[in-house]
């Protein structure tokens, strides 16, 4: 599979004819939401655990030394947190830009944390997620947290230094009052590698 993915994303049928889209955001786009949207509420979808092993050649790394971002990884069981967007389907070409490095758009079940509030509103939806497997050509897959900790203090790319992903993933994770162990233990091994 080549890195480039904003081809094969442009080929999908299956929203076409929806004047909206719920999409599901479990990395930088938990907070980075710098795309228009119509509604956003916390959310999860079932069977996925988020995994620092995708490499990143563009935003927070380069070809010659990839940063490391977050990807989904099948976990029969599991629960992903993240935040659901309510978008129009112009944003998803600027999305399949964004997401062009490995990932792949998937539809899945979201289903939203806030539901409880409101007796209206839906408790899940369809809707799709950019996920990143194993056989892309950016795939780096597990390292001890220690490893992947070392890289990521390294690596910088176009959006800048990859340590402000991690970092700004597990603030808002924890603003959302989620723990997620993965993320938590990677955001610590990373504490004592930032020099200054
Ligand atoms: C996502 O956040 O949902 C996809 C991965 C990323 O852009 O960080």
């Amino acid at each position: 599979m080549t890195i480039d993915t904003t081809h094969i994303n442009q080929q999908m049928t299956h929203f076409d004819g929806h004047q909206e889209i719920w999409l599901f955001g479990y990395g930088s786009l938990i907070w980075k939401a710098d795309f228009p949207y119509l509604e956003r509420r916390p959310a999860h979808i079932r069977g996925w655990v988020r995994r620092f092993w995708q490499g990143s050649h563009d935003h927070r790394g380069t070809p010659e030394a990839p940063g490391r971002v977050a990807t989904l990884v099948r976990a029969p069981g599991a629960i992903c947190h993240g935040m659901a967007y309510r978008i129009t389907p112009e944003t998803l070409g600027p999305l399949d830009v964004r997401e062009k490095n490995g990932y792949l758009r998937v539809v899945t079940e979201l289903h939203f944390d806030d539901a409880h509030e409101d007796s209206r509103a839906s408790e899940s939806a369809e809707g799709l997620v950019y996920l990143a497997t194993e056989d892309n050509a950016a795939f780096l897959g597990d390292a001890p947290h220690d490893a992947i900790a070392r890289q990521i203090a390294m690596a910088q790319g176009a959006s800048g230094p990859n340590r402000d992903y991690l970092l700004n993933l597990a603030a808002a994770l924890e603003r959302l009052g989620h723990h997620d162990e993965h993320v938590v233990s990677l955001a610590r091994h990373l504490d004592g590698k930032i020099a200054g």
